[in-house]
């Protein structure tokens, strides 16, 4: 199985590299954020409390949860817009930091991962608790400002203060918290894009890749 890791704050990059480094590869790209949304989305839908542990982790077990290229299906309902949107914006830091829901959906994404044989795959434990073995590990950061920026232009409607703001308090909370922090694991590739454009990356990142695939090669006889 070829796992390539994915991992760092909001709007440092992940996406883009994550989508683009996939299809350079070949990979298919999961978006674990996005199903974490996607269990905020269920939870709002379905007038569970998103605080309440117990009730959410046992939504998180039960939903169907269809991960598209760009698209997210929940029980059979498009949700692929309306995780991206503020209601669901504010609930899912305390949806991800549930440690019944976390572990639904690591073991969820081990399954997507072994059904395709591996993948490109974003979040913030990927690397750290997810995919021990993935083949590479990228931890991507960027300056607080920038990833504001990056994110403000991503969501025309919103005011580059308020993106700034939010985007510190998830920081805050994703780093802060009991059950898988955001860290960087121990033997990830650190890659600041702030200066950085965007084939840059991913030059370096293919590069890397084909490294580690043919030194894993050598390994394995
Ligand atoms: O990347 P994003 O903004 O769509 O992530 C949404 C939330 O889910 C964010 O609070 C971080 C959290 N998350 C997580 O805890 N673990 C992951 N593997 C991916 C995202």
């Amino acid at each position: 199985m070829r796992v390539i890791a994915i991992d760092g704050p909001a709007g440092s990059g992940k996406s883009t590299v994550g989508r683009m480094l996939a299809d350079r590869l070949g990979l298919t790209y999961l978006d674990t954020g996005a199903m974490y949304r996607a269990v905020a989305f269920a939870a709002i839908r379905g007038g569970v409390d998103p605080v309440d542990a117990e009730p959410v982790a046992q939504l998180s077990r039960r939903i169907d949860l269809q991960m598209g290229n760009g698209s997210v299906v929940v029980d059979g309902v498009d949700a692929s817009v309306e995780i991206r949107g503020p209601e669901v914006s504010r609930a899912v830091s305390v949806v991800a930091a549930n440690p019944e829901v976390r572990a639904e959906m690591r073991a969820r994404q081990r399954a997507w991962a072994t059904e395709r044989g591996g993948g490109v795959i974003e979040g913030r434990d990927i690397g750290s608790v997810v995919f021990p073995d993935a083949v590479l590990k990228v931890y991507l950061t960027a300056d607080p400002e920038v990833r504001a920026q990056r994110r403000a232009k991503e969501m025309t409607d919103l005011e580059y203060d308020n993106v700034a703001a939010d985007l510190a308090r998830r920081d805050a909370a994703d780093q802060g918290r009991t059950h898988s922090p955001l860290v960087e694991a121990d033997d990830a590739v650190v890659l600041d894009t702030t200066g950085m454009e965007i084939d840059e990356v991913l030059d370096h990142l293919v590069g890397l890749v084909e490294e580690r695939t043919a030194a894993r090669r050598v390994d394995e006889g």
